[in-house]
């Protein structure tokens, strides 16, 4: 038994010499990761539309275009379900409407920001995107509710318009009852008084619009870290306890999510760090827990960010984008449903920039729009041997993490991340990881590589041309409109006796396929 392990660990070793992207990385680390040999118990079955984007209510008609619309299909098409697009926002919940104004939205603030938290006045071209793009996607879009008595004319100009415009009813994923409306009623709005103004937008919203029999609410959408550190005004217990299920339609208990203020450099403390996501997100887990214990709702983060703050390089490069993909593996892992990318046109950590003429140069793509294809790989397109299921492996670390993803009671795929910081320059340190338990009958896996040569100073070809790549695979406004481009690679390693070695350089994501 030990002869054969040394065996195997030697023969993988000199197979680490054909690795490409590790080529120049030094190894001064390793690591076993022991993977599950079945299936466990606790394996969260996370849904096919896991990964998911976010626009800000009042600035849809920005990504009314051909380049947003590619974005979005390239998504797509790596998923075995539409991703839904969330719209939704503070913004979403101080609209109003002027059915004669020719501008798609008209902000009305003259002494604020037009910015997410801003007034509009939405005229009918506003909902252009939802009629000419992103047929590829389904939509969660946001009753405004307000901060007072609930406007049921307004709350059915925007459903119904959404409605109208998308023209299939299918395509409408969830309606979302308000925004943060833990901040209502000067931060005292009870569980009780969220229920009473819900139903008021529930009997506006069926009166105009036929939405069908299934599940379509989405509910509370509470500001990051508000719901469970007792800031928020109600529990998603009393929420429940308070009646808000009484017709069985909610779908979806929505929360926010921002690792921190981003008004300090954070890549290290904050992003690039394991032990500073499990902390926050354990705060999420009593309202986690308690959507599962009601009849049939699902818990997910719908607005999500690294940084809230203004720091470009944080919020725009590589470290984000690695945050972002340990966190959403991380969440599904706690038996989140779905997180959603959030973004508004002028917004430095935005996934994608849609448009020229604003304060940040564009169009373009930027670093965090990586993380969606490597999830939605990760998810996988097909479940062929059965439901996927996926579970964290702790490996008590907080820079070094690891998911194992099965279909059925089959190991599908291993995501590892490499959160040591690179930040470029000399030299590039790597740790070896030594996957095992691969199964005897296992002889060779492939692996992708979410990489940058460049690190965590890596914005992507359209931001800096450093370039990041996905198994090989790039996006780009400059090249090719959004289209996405460059040869599928994959990098082949022998198993033996189970056992595989692999070379992941500092700042760095691995998928391996094990079938
Ligand atoms: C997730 O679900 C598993 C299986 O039901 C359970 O053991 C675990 O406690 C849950 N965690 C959270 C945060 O809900
Ligand atoms: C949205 O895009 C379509 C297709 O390019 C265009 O016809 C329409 O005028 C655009 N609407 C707005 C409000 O920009
Ligand atoms: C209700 O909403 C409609 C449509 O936006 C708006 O015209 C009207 O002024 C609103 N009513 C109140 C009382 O705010
Ligand atoms: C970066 O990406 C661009 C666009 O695909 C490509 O033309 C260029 O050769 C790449 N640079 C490097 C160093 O790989």
């Amino acid at each position: 038994m030990w002869s054969q392990t040394e065996i195997s660990w030697a023969l993988a070793a000199v197979l680490l010499a054909a690795q490409d992207a590790a080529g120049q990385a030094t190894v001064t680390s390793t690591r076993a990761i022991p993977l599950p040999t079945a299936r466990l118990p606790d394996a969260f079955e996370v849904p096919a539309d896991f990964p998911s984007v976010g626009f800000e209510t009042a600035f849809l008609p920005g990504y009314n275009n051909t380049f947003s619309d590619k974005l979005v299909a390239s998504l797509a098409s790596r998923m075995a379900a539409p991703p839904v697009i969330r719209i939704g926002g503070t913004s979403g919940d101080k609209i109003n409407f002027n059915p004669g104004q020719a501008e798609p939205a008209h902000c009305i603030e003259t002494d604020k920001p037009c910015n997410s938290a801003a007034r509009f006045i939405l005229g009918p071209t506003y909902f252009d995107a939802f009629k000419y793009f992103f047929k590829s996607a389904h939509f969660s879009i946001q009753a405004p509710l307000g901060d007072g008595e609930p406007n049921g004319t307004n709350i059915i100009a925007y459903v119904k318009g959404a409605y109208d415009a998308l023209g299939d009813a299918a395509r409408i994923n969830a309606v979302a009852i308000g925004n943060e409306v833990n901040w209502y009623h000067e931060k005292q709005y009870d569980a009780a008084e969220y229920v009473a103004d819900a139903q008021v937008a529930k009997d506006a919203i069926t009166s105009a619009v036929e939405l069908g029999s299934d599940p379509i609410w989405e509910i509370l959408d509470t500001a990051s870290g508000h719901a469970s550190t007792g800031n928020a005004p109600y529990t998603v217990e009393g929420v429940f306890d308070a009646g808000i299920n009484q017709d069985g339609k909610v779908k979806y208990v929505a929360e926010h999510y921002y690792q921190f203020d981003g008004k300090t450099h954070g890549i290290r403390d904050h992003l690039l760090n394991h032990a500073a996501l499990k902390n926050k997100l354990a705060n999420y887990f009593p309202s986690i827990r308690a959507t599962r214990n009601t009849d049939g709702a699902k818990f997910i983060l719908s607005e999500t960010g690294g940084p809230l703050g203004v720091s470009e390089e944080v919020q725009t490069f590589f470290a984000n984008t690695l945050w972002s993909v340990n966190f959403q593996l991380y969440a599904m892992s706690r038996n989140v449903s779905r997180v959603t990318g959030v973004q508004r046109p002028e917004a430095k950590r935005s996934l994608w920039i849609p448009t020229d003429g604003l304060a940040v140069p564009g169009p373009r793509v930027q670093a965090p729009y990586y993380a969606l294809p490597f999830v939605a790989d990760f998810v996988g397109k097909t479940a062929a041997g059965g439901p996927r299921g996926v579970v964290n492996i702790d490996l008590e670390s907080p820079v070094l993490s690891a998911y194992a993803m099965f279909e059925g009671q089959t190991l599908a795929r291993v995501a590892v991340v490499n959160l040591r910081e690179y930040a470029g320059g000399a030299t590039r340190n790597a740790v070896k990881v030594r996957l095992e338990n691969l199964g005897a009958a296992v002889s060779e896996v492939q692996v992708g590589r979410l990489h940058a040569d460049a690190g965590t100073a890596a914005g992507g070809f359209d931001v800096n041309e450093k370039n990041i790549t996905w198994a090989g695979q790039q996006w780009s406004y400059k090249v090719d409109g959004g289209e996405g481009h460059g040869t599928v690679r994959m990098t082949t390693l022998e198993v033996t006796g189970g056992v595989a070695e692999l070379v992941i350089p500092d700042t760095e994501a691995v998928i391996v396929y094990v079938k």
